[in-house]
């Protein structure tokens, strides 16, 4: 019923995936493939809900004080999660990496440690750094093409480290995994037993694939609620990045009362207008296109696994489990990352994301977004092909 077939332009709409490339000294026709935001529309329904604002005319200074927000992300996270969300545990704020960096000042002093699991996305260890704590990495293991975590070094650093604070990526950008029950109980465990906090990251919550379910961590067990602290969003869902509006679960009082202290410190009050209107359309109405969109992601995804299966067997594709980016393992292929970025640059005329810029075990991957229509995902994994003919086995 909706059309993700679509193909709107996007470039000279100020929009950091199409117009940066330019600035940045790439071809001017370059598809990019980087940015985790979608080249579809937000659901129709989010659209008229932020229309019908418009033509109110006035955007005053706004919060939605009224329940029908609230009950809104409770519906959500009660049909989509099982997991039910009290009106006292959410605080809105412009952006999960916002949220990170609120909590690791809340939760941790200059100098203290942070743990997270790498490769992973890259605010992580700058959001640690830029607020003078040390990052530690973790480095996931990557066992017969699929990540798993490393629970013995993962105690070892907590300890070794005196590590006061975990990052959670679940699901987990770029390697797409999205972690079971008994992989968060026993990261989970193992932050209680020496009192470690825990910042779960759950953005990408609503893209899993079929036979794959989105687990919240502070849901598993009251203890993990004790400690968590839930940063999530509407943004990756429904393509809303540009609106700038997070939500952040934290059932633990005290927990709570250092973060807001904290987020007062930054002179963040309100929440964009904009924003709330369409999270709130988009959990009270988007439900059926979101299933719809995660169906036509798989095709993409299956075209995808399709093409490197028979056009480029020396890529091997790592298996997302949710996500819509795909994690590609280059290492094969015997091509040093700058030069195969290079090529698939000013040769292919494709941007993807190099794998370097995840952190360690990194090196020789580049992830790809797949939120795109089918027919610009064929031209892309077309000019894939084309640049690295001649460097790699076909
Ligand atoms: C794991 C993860 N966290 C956070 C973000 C960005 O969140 P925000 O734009 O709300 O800061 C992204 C965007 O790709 C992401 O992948």
């Amino acid at each position: 019923m909706y059309n993700f077939d679509e193909i709107i332009e996007r470039r000279g709409t100020s929009s950091l995936k199409y117009d940066l490339a330019v600035k940045k000294g790439m071809p001017r026709n370059i598809l990019p493939f980087w940015v985790a935001d979608m080249d579809f529309k937000s659901p129709p329904e989010v659209l008229e809900a932020l229309s019908r604002r418009i033509h109110h005319g006035i955007f005053g200074y706004s919060d939605t004080f009224d329940e029908s927000y609230f009950n809104a992300l409770f519906n959500w996270y009660s049909n989509r999660f099982d997991w039910q969300i009290r009106p006292e545990w959410l605080i809105k704020s412009p952006g999960v990496v916002f949220s990170i960096c609120t909590a690791i000042r809340a939760l941790t002093k200059p100098g203290d440690a942070v743990l997270i699991q790498q490769p992973v996305y890259h605010p992580f260890e700058s959001s640690v750094k830029g607020n003078d704590r040390r990052p530690i990495v973790n480095r996931l293991l990557y066992i017969d093409g699929r990540y798993q975590m490393n629970l013995y070094e993962f105690e070892r650093l907590i300890v070794e480290e005196k590590v006061k604070l975990f990052i959670l990526c679940n699901p987990h950008n770029p390697v797409g995994r999205v972690w079971t029950r008994e992989e968060l109980t026993q990261v989970g465990d193992i932050c209680v037993r020496h009192g470690v906090y825990v910042i779960s990251d759950e953005i990408h919550q609503d893209f899993v694939y079929p036979g794959y379910r989105h687990l919240v961590f502070a849901g598993l067990k009251p203890e993990y609620a004790d400690i968590a602290i839930t940063c999530a969003a509407p943004s990756k869902t429904f393509n809303l990045p540009g609106l700038q509006i997070s939500n952040v679960f934290i059932s633990n009082a005290k927990i709570r009362r250092l973060f807001i202290e904290e987020l007062k410190k930054t002179g963040y009050t309100l929440p964009n207008l904009m924003g709330m209107i369409a999270c709130q359309a988009a959990y009270e109405e988007g439900a059926k296109w979101l299933d719809e969109l995660i169906g036509y992601l798989a095709g993409n995804l299956a075209l995808f696994r399709e093409f490197l299966t028979e056009e480029l067997p020396a890529i091997s594709l790592v298996e997302p489990e949710g996500t819509y980016l795909v994690w590609l393992d280059f290492s094969k292929s015997g091509l040093p990352d700058r030069e195969l970025e290079q090529l698939l640059i000013q040769k292919g005329k494709i941007w993807l994301s190099p794998g370097s810029i995840f952190g360690a075990g990194g090196q020789g991957f580049q992830r790809f977004n797949i939120a795109c229509p089918r027919t610009v995902l064929q031209q892309g994994l077309n000019r894939m092909k084309e640049a690295l003919k001649g460097f790699i086995n076909g």
